[in-house]
């Protein structure tokens, strides 16, 4: 059992969508949350850049004795994990979208990925589509413009409205059934996709299975907190967006600067 805090980073506010699922389903876990935002966005970025940028926010998470990494951004997850892995000895969980479930429930046998082209130019996802893919067409499209805009705060605008709409338009024309998020700043856009989305068409992102597999990780290693009463977050961010950021935790929490 430890008391240690959960770490958790993304390059940005995307992946307080997984601080939510891990706090819901670990409500005594201590966290702190890293937001690398200044570096944001990390998926027009190549390799060598996000491994350098996810090895920073580690060394940062691991000083202030983080007993578990989470990768909560699928961009890094894909391009950094196993260099992080192999580097450190403590637990890293990442994320990668969620092809396999929607791969094997589809009954158009087209799903739709919507990731960063840092994700869907990585080894990780192309070994991931060559297992779930036969025999089924997945369209792939770069969600490109908007990070930035969740990174702004501008979830709600038209301009938003309009990137959804056509990223979207080719997956509908090839009768998709399923709608993969492959980013943590995705989750926040699932209203305005459900607007813009046939009934039939289900969303399906990966946090809820990132936060069970936490769990997993930390009962296996006898890491998990069952004694803290009034768990405490900290979150961080690098760039002036803490209003941002507090908005989407939607509840009463400080945000804090700090430059790392
Ligand atoms: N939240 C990150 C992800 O899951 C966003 C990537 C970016 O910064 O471009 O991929």
């Amino acid at each position: 059992m430890s008391k240690n805090p959960i770490g958790i980073f993304d390059s940005g506010v995307g992946g307080t969508s997984i601080w939510k699922e891990i706090n819901n389903l670990l409500p005594n876990e201590n966290t702190i949350y890293l937001a690398d935002s200044k570096n944001a966005p990390y998926g027009q970025k190549g390799e060598e850049k996000i491994i350098d940028l996810s090895i920073k926010n580690t060394e940062l998470l691991l000083k202030k004795g983080c007993k578990i990494i989470v990768v909560a951004c699928n961009t890094a997850t894909t391009n950094a994990i196993e260099v992080l892995r192999d580097r450190y000895s403590i637990p890293f969980i990442g994320i990668e979208p969620a092809i396999k479930p929607a791969a094997l429930q589809t009954q158009t046998k087209a799903i739709g990925v919507l990731a960063t082209k840092g994700t869907l130019t990585s080894d990780l996802f192309h070994m991931t589509t060559d297992l779930y893919s036969n025999g089924i067409k997945i369209i792939e499209r770069v969600g490109e413009g908007i990070v930035p805009l969740v990174e702004n705060g501008r979830i709600d605008s038209e301009e938003m409205k309009g990137l959804l709409h056509t990223y979207i338009r080719p997956m509908l024309e090839a009768n998709i059934d399923y709608l993969v998020l492959g980013c943590t700043h995705y989750p926040y856009l699932i209203p305005q996709l459900v607007n813009l989305l046939p009934k039939h068409i289900k969303i399906i992102d990966s946090g809820e299975a990132v936060a069970k597999q936490t769990k997993t990780i930390l009962e296996r290693n006898e890491l998990l907190n069952t004694l803290t009463v009034h768990s405490k977050h900290q979150f961080f961010t690098n760039a002036n967006n803490m209003n941002v950021i507090e908005s989407l935790l939607g509840m009463d929490y400080n945000v804090s600067f700090l430059d790392f």
